[in-house]
């Protein structure tokens, strides 16, 4: 990929241990999410089009998660299972629709 991407997903996949008062995006399915967007990124090419997802650690709101970031925008997605991965792409990666049924009210960002 040459120059800064089209669009960034983050997906977090932090783990802690068992009965954790946070509880973590693991726990909540957040590894088959992020392998969901790893095969849709390569069945439709989207690495080679200019996009990419990354697993990351917290991003804040691990009981509402799994948690997923879209950068530039700077959206926050919660709650999101597999099946929500194509619809975040073909709406918002590609057309730049927020999925709005996942998007993280304002707060979330302490805002
Ligand atoms: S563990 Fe994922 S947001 Fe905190």
């Amino acid at each position: 990929m040459q120059g800064k991407p089209k669009k960034h997903v983050l997906v977090c996949v932090q783990g802690r241990p068992q009965g954790h008062p946070r509880g973590s995006c693991r726990d909540r399915g957040s590894g088959a999410v992020y392998q969901a967007f790893l095969d849709e990124f390569q069945k439709r090419q989207l690495w080679e089009s200019g996009y990419m997802v990354t697993d990351t650690g917290c991003m804040g709101p691990c009981h509402l998660g799994a948690t997923v970031v879209v950068y530039p925008d700077g959206l926050m997605y919660l709650g999101v299972k597999p099946e929500d991965v194509p619809v975040i792409i073909d709406e918002h990666l590609m057309f730049d629709q927020p999925v709005k049924r996942l998007l993280a009210p304002p707060e979330i960002w302490g805002g």
